[in-house]
């Protein structure tokens, strides 16, 4: 990581829906925040700067070096761990530790999207990796040749909601067949099975479908959002920023039942997305979708 990385980070990357993250979240001097997504570490500089104690978490090692360097003023507030954030709240369930905020802005950061050896980009030309920690678990290459071709299909189908799932799988096992192993050549290949113009990349869906399944995606949110009652206090907030359908359906249906159960107070009755402004500016934050909770006052 050079400094360019960490100044650009600095400077110009924008955190999605920031003004409603804080509004939600509340942070202030003394109150214990957890960021599970840190990322460039943009939504913890927010926290860190109104007086809050923050623990990041990432997966990803680049991301790790880059927030902490760029929260490096704020060394005595902040503290970096190194996990997955559904191991890093059941690690916190087990110590008993709670928190007044907890926020996760799933999914990839534009730190990992711009990293062409990442393997992330549709027009990367190094082999189909897509781990978000790239020291774990098995590479999207690998998980499309473990699968056989209708495998493959449900899982495009189901994270991509691809219709046409069977053909794209049936056209990858081929293609690695022959010996193709890049994004841009397979991403080639499916441009050439789906017909017709598209606006977007028609091999998108099918990266974003495998991107999830490598990297466990909704299985990590299912062990968040099982573990967040437990690590919030008593009139604690959580603020969850999702970008997939699944992904708000998993966030909305949870808090609507811990809701009814009476163990969040309240809950967004609406997902909270960006305005026109913060569109023009910042790509990411048109399929943001953002939903808050408030711990009840018996945790
Ligand atoms: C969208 S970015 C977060 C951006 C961040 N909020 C900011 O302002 O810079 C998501 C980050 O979360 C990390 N991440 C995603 N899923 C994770 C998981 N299950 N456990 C730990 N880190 C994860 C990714 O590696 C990535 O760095």
């Amino acid at each position: 990581m050079n400094d360019p990385d960490v100044q650009r980070a600095a400077t110009s990357h924008v955190p999605v829906l920031l003004d409603a993250v804080v509004q939600h979240l509340r942070p202030g001097p003394g109150t214990r925040m957890l960021d599970c997504t840190l990322g460039m570490g943009g939504h913890s500089a927010a926290l860190l700067a109104a007086g809050a104690n923050v623990v990041g978490v990432d997966r990803d090692e680049a991301a790790q070096r880059l927030a902490a360097a760029r929260l490096s003023n704020y060394a005595e507030r902040f503290t970096l761990r190194t996990n997955t954030f559904a191991d890093a709240v059941e690690s916190a369930v087990r110590a008993g530790e709670q928190f007044d905020g907890v926020l996760a802005d799933l999914g990839v950061s534009s730190l990992q999207l711009d990293d062409s050896a990442r393997g992330f980009s549709i027009r990367a030309s190094v082999p189909v990796d897509m781990r978000m920690d790239c020291a774990h678990g098995e590479s999207a290459l690998g998980l499309i040749d473990r699968l056989d071709a209708d495998e493959l299909a449900n899982v495009i189908y189901k994270y991509g909601e691809e219709r046409l799932s069977r053909r794209i799988a049936r056209a990858l096992k081929q293609a690695r067949s022959e010996g193709a192993d890049s994004v841009e050549a397979l991403a080639a290949v499916i441009r050439r099975v789906v017909p017709g113009h598209h606006q977007r990349h028609p091999a998108l869906r099918t990266f974003q479908a495998l991107r999830i399944a490598v990297n466990d995606e909704l299985g990590q949110l299912e062990r968040l959002l099982t573990a967040l009652p437990s690590v919030l206090k008593a009139g604690g907030r959580a603020v969850i920023i999702s970008f997939h359908s699944l992904e708000d359906r998993m966030v909305k249906q949870s808090f609507r039942a811990l809701k009814v159960a009476n163990v969040f107070s309240d809950v967004a009755a609406r997902v909270v997305i960006a305005d026109d402004a913060e569109n023009a500016v910042n790509q990411r934050a048109a399929s943001a979708k953002l939903r808050w909770a408030i711990a009840g006052d018996q945790p």
